[in-house]
C-alpha cells in the first residue's frame, strides 16, 4: 500500500493505480477506522478497481473545536487496517493542504441537507460537501462508497453529484452493527460503560417505531414514544423521525423508501442511526 501525504504524491500515486486498475473507487473517511469502514474497503477491493481510502480529519464539518479536537485519531491503526484489507492507495492530506491560506469556497446543498442534522450542526453539510467535492476533486474517482449509518450524509453527497454533475457514481453500503445492535461508529470508543450498556437503545426504539408503524399506527404516536423512552434512559434526544429516504421531508406513515432516522446524545457522545421503514 502506498501513502500519499501531499497533493503531487497523490496525482502520481493515482496515474500508477488508473493505468493498473482502468479505474479508481474511493472510500472517503475521518480514520479511527473499525468494521463498519472496512465493509466499504472490502467491498471496493473486490471489485477490482485500484482502491483509495482518504484519512482526513476535515475540521470544516465540526461545530465546535472541542468537538474536532476530541475526534478520535489512530493514524497508525488506521494504516495498518487499510494495508491488511488491500487498499492500494491511502490518501492522508494535511488541513493546509485541503484549506490552504487563499482557499475561498464552498458547496452549500439544500433540499436534503436542510433538516435533522443540517439544523441540529449547523455548517456541518456545508464543510462534509466542501471536502468531499474536494476529495473527488483530487482523487477523480469512477465510484465512491459512503456507509448507510450517515444515512442524511449519502442524499446530500448524492444531491451535490447530481447537482453539479460530477463523474462518481455513489454507491451505499448497509450499516454494520454490533452484536446488540449499536450502529458501528468511530465516536463509539468515546462512550463510557454505562453509555456503552445504554446506546444500543437507539437501534432497538426505532425497530420497535418500524414494528408500530407495519402494525397500522400512524407516524405521531411512536416517534413521541421512542423520544420519551430515549429521555428516560438519559440520552438528549436531537429527533427521531420517519423520512422520506432521499428528500429527507418528514412523512405521516409509512411508503415506499421511507426510512426511520434518530440522532441524540448521551453525555459528550452524540449518536445517529437510521433503519428502512416498512
Ligand atoms: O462520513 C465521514 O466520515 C465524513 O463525513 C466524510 C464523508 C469522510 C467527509 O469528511
Amino acid at each position: 500500500m502506498r501513502v500519499a501525504r501531499t497533493l503531487p504524491e497523490l496525482t502520481q500515486h493515482c496515474a500508477a493505480l488508473r493505468a493498473a486498475h482502468g479505474r479508481i473507487d474511493l472510500v472517503p473517511t475521518m480514520g479511527a477506522l473499525h468494521a463498519g469502514h472496512r465493509a466499504l474497503v472490502d467491498t471496493a477491493v473486490r471489485s477490482g478497481a485500484g482502491v483509495v481510502v482518504s484519512v482526513f480529519v476535515n475540521p470544516s464539518q465540526f461545530g465546535s473545536t472541542a468537538d474536532f479536537q476530541g475526534y478520535p485519531r489512530d493514524d497508525a491503526g488506521d494504516l495498518a487496517i487499510l494495508e491488511d484489507a488491500g487498499c492500494h492507495l491511502a490518501w492522508v492530506p494535511e488541513v493546509a493542504t485541503m484549506y490552504p491560506p487563499d482557499d475561498a469556497t464552498v458547496i452549500e446543498v439544500g433540499g436534503p441537507a436542510l433538516r435533522w442534522e443540517g439544523t441540529h450542526r449547523p455548517g456541518h453539510f456545508r464543510g462534509m460537501a466542501t471536502v468531499v467535492a474536494k476529495l473527488f476533486g483530487q482523487v477523480r474517482p469512477d465510484l465512491a462508497y459512503f456507509g448507510e449509518k450517515d444515512w442524511q450524509q449519502v442524499q446530500v453527497v448524492r444531491r451535490m453529484v447530481a447537482d453539479l454533475h460530477l463523474p462518481p457514481e455513489i454507491v451505499a453500503i448497509p450499516t454494520v452493527r454490533e452484536p446488540d445492535g449499536l450502529a458501528l461508529s468511530s465516536r463509539n470508543r468515546l462512550l463510557t460503560p454505562e453509555a456503552r450498556r445504554v446506546a444500543p437503545l437507539m437501534h432497538g426504539l426505532l425497530r420497535e417505531a418500524d414494528q408500530a408503524l407495519a402494525e397500522g399506527a400512524t407516524a405521531s404516536g411512536p416517534l413521541a414514544a421512542a423520544l420519551e423512552r430515549l429521555r428516560e434512559a438519559g440520552f438528549s434526544p436531537d429527533y427521531f423521525a420517519l423520512v422520506d429516504g432521499e428528500t429527507l421531508e418528514p412523512l405521516e406513515g409509512v411508503r415506499p423508501g421511507a426510512r426511520l432516522i434518530a440522532a441524540a446524545s448521551l453525555g459528550t457522545v452524540r449518536l445517529i442511526d437510521n433503519i428502512a421503514a416498512g
